[in-house]
């Protein structure tokens, strides 16, 4: 069974963003750490990061037939973007994670909600670069 793990914008500044948030383990240690959490549950892995809502809009087209399965942190786009979760919906047969790295329930307004957690399967949330491994523990439910 293949997984794709899929990281939204910033994503790729953890380590130097926000490190009383995000911690200061930097983007390439957490995705080796994905990487053997992956491995460990049984799980092909891939990885994709972009900072562009269109490119990921394309990468969830292409997981029909390609990946059983999908942990997606999403990051601000989590909040607002419909046409995320318009993706996320016209792929119904691949069941999607959504997962964040802070508890987004302990911080502003706006992260409280989610516009695309009604299409994905079950949400993880606070528990660090452990939210990714509690997200792909959970598609092996799922799967
Ligand atoms: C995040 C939470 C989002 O609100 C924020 O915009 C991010 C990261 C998280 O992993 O905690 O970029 O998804």
């Amino acid at each position: 069974k293949k997984i794709l793990v899929m990281l939204g914008p910033n994503l790729n500044m953890v380590g130097t963003r926000e490190k009383n948030i995000y911690g200061e383990e930097n983007a390439d240690t957490i995705n080796q750490d994905i990487k053997s959490f992956a491995k460990n549950a049984g799980f092909e892995c891939d990885i994709f990061q972009s900072n562009h809502e269109g490119d990921l809009i394309d990468k969830i087209h292409s997981t029909l037939g390609v990946y059983d399965g999908v942990v997606l942190n999403a990051g601000a786009l989590t909040h607002y973007s419909y046409a995320l979760r318009d993706a996320i919906a016209s792929v119904t047969a691949v069941p999607f994670i959504e997962v964040h790295m802070s508890n987004v329930h302990k911080r502003e307004e706006f992260r409280h909600k989610s516009v695309i957690s009604a299409v994905c399967a079950g949400v993880i949330c606070g528990f660090g670069k452990d939210s990714y491994r509690l997200g792909i523990e959970a598609l092996k439910g799922l799967i």
